[in-house]
């Protein structure tokens, strides 16, 4: 088939610092406001090749590949996403869609690839729409447009579009805030945060036990849900605080009780999880060990699943990597972890 147009993006994954947990009625409306850092080296990468169409008519055609090979579960769920955005965006009925996407991190990492994968196509679809159309949007519009879309392919993905750090979902703290879509925070963050390390400890590469679909809706019955949403919003002000001064130690403590905070409600769900495993309780006891004895600025975070998030400043790098070495390597699994950092956020591949 004749290809006549592509576009190549690549899109970063975030860690949330206040966590997105639970949803309004809706189509994917949060039932709190987040915030989370962008990193740099945990992406996808996503080529969208508009094809000259097979049939006419009104199916959508579409051909998915992962790591080069055609991947039919990911393709079916890409299908129902592009079904409920088609009236957005024309090319979908106009053209067949041949995609192929990779992600920078092993697919069996327990590294949640929603968050880069939706956000890379949605930016994908963005460009190549405004490439066929003759008005072209500011930039700020296009991201706006872009973080909308990603928000209904997977919520967190709508934070992964902007660099350094980015905060969704509808607050009086927030001057612009919306639920539909996220914005860029970069001008209110430290100059300390914006070099910030994140070592990822891989403490399980086990599937997930729950999707993060089915978690977020446990919200609706979950006893402490109504005081949960009130401490995130609480939580929101006060790290936004931290973030502006540099306040560091504010900002560990605030991101520490989100992570336990977030593993606290799935346990006291119905059905009840636990995400954590046992490695994921001797690092957090570790890591709480050597802050108290170092007095070093070393936090931790957790998405939802047994990894931890290791949070540090860069001026500090060369002492964490020594703790993480003497007792942290021997309770990751195999020894895995990946580096990472805040990072500068979606970037097209020429
Ligand atoms: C724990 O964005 O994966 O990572 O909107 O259903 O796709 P869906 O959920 P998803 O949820 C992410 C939850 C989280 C916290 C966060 O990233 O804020």
């Amino acid at each position: 088939m004749k290809e006549l147009k592509k576009t190549t993006w690549r899109s970063p994954s975030n860690i949330a610092l206040v966590k997105y947990w639970g949803k309004k009625s809706g189509v994917q409306i949060p039932a709190n406001p987040s915030i989370s850092f962008t990193l740099e080296n945990c992406y996808s990468e996503t080529t969208v090749s508009l094809l000259e169409k097979e049939k006419k008519g009104k199916d959508i055609e579409l051909r998915f590949y992962f790591d080069g090979k055609a991947n039919m579960a990911f393709q079916l769920k890409m299908l129902k996403f592009f079904e409920s955005i088609r009236k957005d965006f024309p090319l979908l009925n106009e053209y067949g869609l041949l995609i192929h996407s990779t992600n920078s991190f092993p697919h069996s990492s327990g590294i949640a690839s929603s968050a880069s994968a939706m956000s890379a196509l949605a930016i994908s679809l963005c460009d190549l729409q405004q490439q066929l159309g003759n008005k072209k949007l500011s930039d700020e519009k296009f991201l706006h447009r872009a973080s909308h879309f990603a928000r209904l392919g997977s919520g967190s993905a709508a934070r992964s579009v902007y660099p350094l750090i980015s905060q969704w979902g509808k607050t009086s703290t927030v001057r612009g805030s919306s639920d539909e879509f996220a914005i860029p925070f970069e001008k209110n963050l430290h100059k300390i945060f914006q070099t910030y390390q994140n070592t990822i400890l891989i403490a399980s590469s086990a599937e997930k036990k729950v999707s993060s679909r089915v978690g977020h809706s446990l919200m609706k019955t979950n006893p402490f849900a109504k005081t949960r949403y009130a401490q995130a919003e609480k939580n929101l002000k006060e790290i936004i605080g931290a973030l502006k001064t540099g306040d560091l130690e504010k900002f560990g403590a605030i991101t520490e009780e989100e992570a336990m905070t977030l593993h606290a409600l799935m346990m006291c769900s119905t059905p009840s999880f636990v995400l954590m495993s046992p490695s994921t309780l001797a690092m957090i006891d570790r890591i709480r060990n050597y802050r108290e004895e170092t007095k070093l600025p070393v936090y931790f975070t957790l998405d939802a699943g047994p990894n931890i998030h290791l949070l540090y400043p860069k001026d500090v790098s060369k002492q964490v990597s020594g703790f993480v070495a003497a007792e942290l390597t021997e309770l990751c699994e195999n020894g895995r972890m990946i580096l990472d950092k805040v990072g500068k956020g979606p970037k097209k591949i020429k």
